[in-house]
């Protein structure tokens, strides 16, 4: 699997449409591909249509690993090929854990290691703030993209 981060250090520069639709290109294609939303604001998981309960597994379950990790992972109406590790607003909880954890910067690869076989690709939608969330999903990545307001 393939693991590519949208990044920068500051909103409104288009990383959620960027990861949305390189996301939907992919497993238009029909690549397996893995979409991941790693910011408490879950842009990326209100636009893929989805309204979490608050008991919901995402990705917060999934990097303290108090579910299995298929349970975080969503088909999404998209197409078949494509699914969502969503985010909410508690995600910002995991800040903590992440880094009191001591290994925060490698601690989501290890856990993307898990289900590495299914998917081809896994797109990741950083948070906007320098945060150890944004650390984690730096560590996770084999290439960033860092799109920039012209
Ligand atoms: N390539 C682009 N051209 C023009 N507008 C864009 C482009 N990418 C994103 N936008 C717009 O810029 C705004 C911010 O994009 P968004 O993806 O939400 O940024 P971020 O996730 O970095 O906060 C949105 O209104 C979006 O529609
Ligand atoms: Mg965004």
């Amino acid at each position: 699997m393939l693991t590519i981060t949208v990044s920068s250090l500051s909103g409104g520069q288009g990383k959620t449409t960027t990861s949305l639709f390189l996301g939907r290109l992919l497993s238009r294609q029909g690549l397996p591909t893995l979409m991941l939303d790693s910011d408490p604001q879950h842009n990326l998981t209100t636009y893929l249509g989805f309204e979490l309960e608050p008991n919901q597994p995402t990705l917060l379950e999934f990097l303290k690993k108090t579910v299995a990790p298929e349970d975080c992972i969503y088909p999404t109406q998209d197409n078949d090929n494509l699914f969502l590790i969503p985010a909410d607003d508690q995600l910002d909880t995991v800040q903590d854990y992440l880094s009191n954890s001591g290994v925060g910067a490698t601690l989501l690869k290890r856990r993307l290691e898990a289900i590495s076989k299914i998917f081809k690709v896994c797109i990741i939608d950083a948070p906007l703030q320098r945060s150890q969330i944004c650390l984690t999903v730096i560590g996770a990545a084999d290439f960033l993209i860092i799109p920039a307001e012209a």
